[in-house]
């Protein structure tokens, strides 16, 4: 995510923009930037890639840069590469060179969030006759506020509000201009900004760590929502430009707290941010109510010479491959293999023609992941990377790239990259059934309609969590815990085992339902826990019956199963159930659930949840 800072007051802007966006460093970033301005003087701007460092030095630790009024970002790439061209801040007229002075600009802005529709929005402002230096987002929107400014000869906040209606999307702004020194405009919708005031200063950030060293006097701005912001006090606007008042509360959290967002540690948090990661994933595929692959370059032709797809991934992410095949399989009738990356860089699979791989990584840096990905480009397969760092490795070799939405994942254990990685594969499967006629247009709309309510039946499903902390303390001292199921419950169960063994350190296994009698039925005994994923229809009885079959050897049970579907609550010990929504996307939810339950049993536990033993969150070596 990205983290924005700003300040106005008596004090030198520039080391106290520093310091703030050192204290959003646990958001993750790839590049940074300032914009300080002293007295009626333009801006200055100075940007740099890599980490903050690097900017706190080509700045002089910030006493480089006059002036008592600034901005502050550090960049989360979303859209365009990390590049210092696209660090923010973003000016309305050009950068004299990459990362230096604002020029002849009116606005300068940093931005935390996604503007969906900032192609047309660009478009616009090319007709009449705006030039762009980036590829991001944030220019567009900065260049917008500048043309209704001056357009309609309005005022900063009339500016932005007239913005905030024509924009799609999430964002947190700030923006100073040029005709109203010592000031800083903020404006939000669905990215956090909070301002904060003491004696003679004002300050701004996207999280309560920046603030904190300075003061716990926080207005907490509302979606839709604009501040007019000068040392010591804040005014606040509506989408109409009417004066509206905003509480000024106290924050009462330590700084450690704070960069949790008050969670008692980053997975819950971003167990808690799947709708977030999902809903700005799929958003990012959907243009006009249709999926577009065109950013990710896969072409209609593409889609329907095809005459094979292997995944190849590790860990969760091979788990999404393995719940993928099955869907794509069923919507769009190519066949799939699924291949974990550390034993597909070794074999000598031949790669038909029309084959694409698909390499799928949150980090975009696994060393199987990678090799995998080089063994496809040297036997002649097309490649399509789905990764969540732009720029990544993986990225960047790969033919084509698919990117995710789920901002920066701090947890070793992924959860809301996972997520992301889901509904991406959803929609490819989708979309690639619709190119290949294997769905009509109504079944089309009908599956866009279902991922879009994911998001909602994310949070649903979110509001049962104190059931499954209760479970957990249940099963802190277990010793093994099977995960069985058919299908696509069957990929979650891979899931859902990984989890719990990864944070809990209680051995468990997934296994295929129909495969336990193959012998390891053998280690069920007395209070050996059997959960079972029951969300597919067809499947249901038969996976019913193998726990039975547990039952009967002494298992307890667990069921995780789709509402109204009451069957086996009398035959199991514990029951979890998600919304309805097409079959094809359940994993979505049913994850949900075993997320939790790995979690709060390694919270039982005791455990470092965040940093689990013997594990890291990138695994770039073999
Ligand atoms: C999952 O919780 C683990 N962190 C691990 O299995 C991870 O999914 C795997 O290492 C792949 O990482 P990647 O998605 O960054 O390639």
């Amino acid at each position: 995510m990205c983290g924005i800072v700003g300040y106005t007051g008596r004090d030198q802007a520039a080391p106290i923009l520093l310091d703030g966006l050192s204290r959003l460093e646990y958001r993750g970033y790839d590049s940074a930037g300032l914009a300080v301005r002293d007295g009626s003087a333009p801006a200055e701007v100075v940007k740099a890639t890599g980490k903050l460092f690097h900017l706190a030095d080509k700045t002089d630790q910030g006493r480089a840069l006059r002036g008592q009024c600034g901005i502050g970002h550090t960049r989360w790439a979303t859209h365009g590469d990390p590049t210092v061209i696209n660090a923010h801040p973003h000016v309305s007229g050009n950068l004299a060179a990459p990362g230096s002075g604002a020029g002849d600009s009116d606005v300068v802005g940093v931005h935390n969030g996604i503007i969906e529709n900032f192609t047309e929005l660009k478009e616009k402002l090319l007709r009449h006759g705006y030039v762009f230096y980036s590829d991001t987002d944030t220019e567009v929107v900065v260049k917008l506020v500048d043309y209704y400014y001056k357009k309609y000869r309005i005022g900063p906040v009339d500016a932005i509000t007239r913005t905030m209606v024509r924009v799609r999307g999430s964002y947190a702004l700030a923006l100073m201009f040029r005709d109203f020194p010592g000031e800083i405009f903020a404006a939000r919708k669905d990215s956090p900004l909070i301002i904060g005031t003491a004696e003679d200063a004002s300050y701004l950030a996207s999280d309560v760590p920046a603030i904190l060293k300075y003061t716990r006097s926080v207005y907490y701005i509302d979606n839709l929502q604009v501040a007019r912001v000068s040392p010591g006090q804040a005014v606040f606007f509506d989408l109409n430009g009417d004066e509206t008042a905003v509480p000024l509360t106290e924050v009462t959290w330590d700084a450690a707290a704070a960069e949790k967002d008050g969670f008692e540690h980053f997975m819950l948090k971003e167990i808690h941010e799947q709708p977030a990661a999902v809903r700005d994933t799929l958003n990012s595929l959907v243009k006009d109510g249709r999926i577009d692959l065109g950013a990710a370059g896969l072409a209609e032709d593409t889609i329907r010479s095809l005459t094979g797809i292997v995944i190849a991934a590790c860990g969760s992410a091979w788990h999404v491959g393995m719940a993928a095949q099955y869907v794509i399989e069923d919507l769009a009738g190519i066949p799939v293999r699924v291949e974990l990356a550390s034993e597909f860089r070794y074999r000598s699979m031949p790669m038909a023609a029309g084959t694409l791989v698909i390499v799928i990584s949150q980090s975009g840096e696994t060393a199987d992941s990678l090799a995998a990905l080089r063994v496809a480009k040297e036997r002649g397969a097309l490649t399509l990377a789905v990764v969540n760092v732009v720029g990544s490795t993986i990225a960047r070799e790969a033919d084509l790239v698919l990117y995710t939405l789920a901002g920066p994942e701090i947890a070793v254990a992924t959860t809301k990259a996972y997520s992301a990685q889901l509904i991406a594969m959803d929609a490819l499967a989708v979309e690639m059934a619709r190119v290949r006629g294997g769905i009509t247009g109504e079944q089309y709309d009908h599956l866009l309609a279902e991922m879009a309510a994911l998001p909602d039946k994310i949070r649903r499903v979110l509001e049962d969590k104190e059931r499954l902390q209760w479970f957990s303390s249940k099963i802190v001292n277990a010793h093994d815990i099977f995960f069985i199921g058919r299908g696509l419950d069957y990929a979650v169960s891979l899931e859902g085992s990984l989890k719990m063994k990864e944070i809990s350190y209680i051995h468990s296994e997934a296994y295929a339902a129909g495969e336990l009698k193959h012998g390891t039925i053998s280690l069920i005994e007395q209070g050996t826990l059997v959960i079972g994923v029951l969300t597919q229809g067809k499947l249901f009885e038969k996976t019913v019956s193998n726990m039975m079959e547990c039952k009967s050897r002494g298992a307890n049970l667990m069921g995780i199963t789709v509402n109204g579907n009451f069957a086996v609550e009398d035959s199991v010990n514990f029951t979890v159930y998600v919304p309805r929504t097409d079959e094809h996307f359940v994993p979505s939810l049913a994850v949900v659930p075993l997320q939790l339950l790995g979690y709060y049993t390694s919270v039982s536990r005791g455990l470092d949840v965040d940093k689990p033993r013997n594990l890291a969150k990138s695994v770039t070596v073999e």
